[in-house]
């Protein structure tokens, strides 16, 4: 039976206020769970719960010699990745989505979910885990409240935000939360009373991630894994704060946080938009190959941004912990990543070695000669696939990194000098180029766009756009979006950081990668740093302002004069034809769209005529 209200008062923290503890009672009245339990973050409650999902068989504890504290988490092979098909912005009305959302009706949407939780949680805890997106107490701070009745969740959220007692005393005193309920939608029981066994991963084959711009609420059913289910995350530090964040004036975007300090010990903050699967942690824990500078991680995933009392743009990072692609990350792609890995690490479906420890493709040159692969079969290197999922990842305390900032936690947040925009560009799109002003530099964030590789994807080469790397994370009408980037430039007027758009993807005409990437990253970002402080003249170009000869540093790389002019070749005809591709690409968006940005794609169009005209 269903703990009654007044049992699930008598077992919250004595400061839960009443509001909490009634919406508390109205979920467990809807889900029907066996016990409520209020996590107070502790490393007891986190001891007790890693015992349990290891007698249930979700974790596997790994070698405590070679990974102490460490656990492995296999999914059931349908729930491994976000599920952006099913995930929904239900505002009022379908323009307040915009044609880049999956929109649906609030009260049908409702009506749904009414039928879906019912009972969803029978036979098992229902855990409240409070919780705090950024540094208890930050004015850039928000409060959160995660019901759900997954334990591996809990301990998962206990890495990725500040969980537990201390954000409940900030609830406590007032400050405003976002609701937010979670159900694997595999039930213990059912209506007429009959058991069934739990397995290591529940789920759902249906699956419905929705969230409530108007009400700021967000309810998830059906899957266990990643940003489906951990609600801080995708849905609230993102869709759920965007919206919040456009109606007090600041940003909730989708971007790793750098602090940068040259060889003369000057202090640079830099975030940067990437989309999915172009090294974003990577670049978040850079080492530079040039020397004298240093490069510390503040975030690598999401940034808030608000302007301060000195009219710069300040950035926290609200989570505190990294949820990290495993596959591809090696001594050599990300050795601090690795690093941080070595205790205290959750991560699933990569795959076992036979002394304990863990092993994904990318980890070594060669592969063991047998592992226990991501979906628990025994696996060789002649098996058929990978053995850790290509989507496999780690929950790591931010911490762990060696290349932490001091003042990753400050809670007035770090002030910006530099924003970048990059995609996955074989063509077209130069290494480093330098927006021209604020609304330039939003024109550029609306445009990025990585060409489709596989055919999987559409057809290959086609542009695939994701605007600000926010396509399945913006809560409201992207065109909106734009608006509100560009007003808060307004705000921002000579404080506001610079925009730059790089490009690490391009390729020559035979097919080579031209750069080579990771550390040598730093080099167009310390040009565009060198540009910040006033150091260095620049080219106007059509994509914006370029290196000139020789500031750009190479020293130590191996670069032929081709291979370098065509890292940064510009052909006004290719750059013609994506013009009108943007055109095509901004007409979904109908009257909404912000008339600076048909001007940017007017200025566009003349800056490629006056190109032509100098070649003919
Ligand atoms: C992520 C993503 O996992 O953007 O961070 O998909
Ligand atoms: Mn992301």
């Amino acid at each position: 039976m269903a703990p009654d209200a007044a049992t699930i008062t008598s077992n919250a923290p004595p400061n839960a206020p009443q509001s909490l503890l009634d919406w508390v009672s109205s979920v467990a009245e809807l889900t029907r769970p066996d016990q409520v339990y209020w996590c107070d973050g502790s490393e007891a409650e986190r001891d007790r719960l890693q015992r349990q999902l290891v007698a249930s068989g979700t974790f596997v504890p790994l070698n405590p010699q070679l990974r102490p504290n460490s656990f492995l988490a296999r999914s059931d092979p349908a729930d491994v990745a976000r599920v952006e098909a099913s995930t929904y912005i239900c505002s009022a009305t379908p323009e307040d989505a915009g044609p880049t959302n999956n929109w649906a009706d609030p009260a049908h949407m409702r009506t749904t979910l009414a039928g879906l939780f019912a009972g969803s949680m029978r036979g098992r805890v229902m855990y409240v885990i409070p919780f705090s997106m950024g540094p208890v107490g930050s004015p850039l701070a928000r409060l959160g409240i995660e019901i759900t009745d997954s334990a591996y969740v809990v301990l998962n959220m206990r890495i990725m935000t500040r969980m537990g007692t201390p954000a409940l005393d900030r609830i406590a005193a007032g400050d405003y939360w976002v609701p937010a309920v979670h159900s694997v939608g595999y039930p213990l029981v059912d209506e007429t009373g009959t058991n069934r066994p739990d397995v290591p991963w529940p789920c759902n084959p249906t699956k419905y991630i929705t969230h409530f711009p108007e009400t700021r609420e967000i309810w998830s059913y059906g899957s266990g894994y990643g940003g489906n289910a951990l609600l801080g995350k995708k849905c609230y530090a993102l869709r759920i704060a965007s919206v919040i964040a456009r109606d007090e004036g600041w940003l909730a975007e989708h971007m790793l946080i750098l602090k940068i300090t040259s060889p003369q010990g000057r202090e640079f903050h830099l975030t940067a938009a990437f989309p999915s699967a172009c090294g974003k942690t990577n670049l978040a824990m850079l080492r530079p190959t040039i020397p004298g500078w240093k490069v510390d991680t503040i975030g690598d995933d999401i940034a808030w941004m608000r302007p301060g009392p000195d009219g710069r743009l300040y950035a926290i990072n609200p989570e505190s912990g990294f949820f990290g692609v495993a596959p591809g990350t090696s001594e050599k792609t990300n050795p601090t990543a690795l690093h941080a890995l070595s205790h205290d690490v959750i991560f699933t479906n990569v795959a076992l070695t036979d002394d304990g420890d863990i092993w994904w493709e990318g980890l070594t040159d060669e592969s063991p000669a047998h592992l226990i692969d991501w979906r628990g079969h025994d696996w060789t290197p002649d098996s058929p696939g990978p053995a850790a999922h290509p989507n496999g990842r780690f929950t790591v305390h931010a911490s762990q990194a060696e290349s932490i900032a001091d003042d990753w936690e400050d809670p007035r947040g770090v002030p910006i000098d530099v924003i970048l925009f990059g995609g996955r560009r074989a063509h077209n799109v130069p290494l480093i180029s330098e927006s021209y002003d604020w609304e330039h530099g939003v024109f550029v964030g609306a445009t990025v766009s990585s060409e489709q590789t596989a055919a999987a994807e559409g057809t290959v080469g086609a542009l695939r756009r994701d605007p600000f790397a926010m396509l399945p994370f913006c809560g409201y009408n992207m065109a909106d979006y734009w608006a509100h980037w560009l007003a808060l430039g307004r705000t921002l007027g000579a404080g506001a950081p610079r925009i730059f758009q790089v490009n690490w993807f391009r390729k020559s005409a035979d097919g080579r990668y031209l750069w080579p990437g990771f550390g040598d990253n730093a080099r167009p970002i310390e040009w565009a740093l060198r540009r910040v402080a006033g150091e260095l003249d620049a080219t106007d170009a059509i994509s914006g302002r370029l290196p000139r000869p020789g500031d750009l540093d190479l020293d130590g790389l191996e670069f032929s004069t081709e291979d370098l002019d065509a890292l940064f070749a510009l052909d006004p005809d290719a750059w013609a034809a994506e013009a009108n591709l943007t055109e095509d690409y901004f007409v979904q968006f109908g009257d909404k769209l912000p008339p600076e940005l048909t001007g940017q794609l007017a200025a566009l169009r003349d800056r490629i005529a006056r190109a032509r005209a100098a070649v003919q």
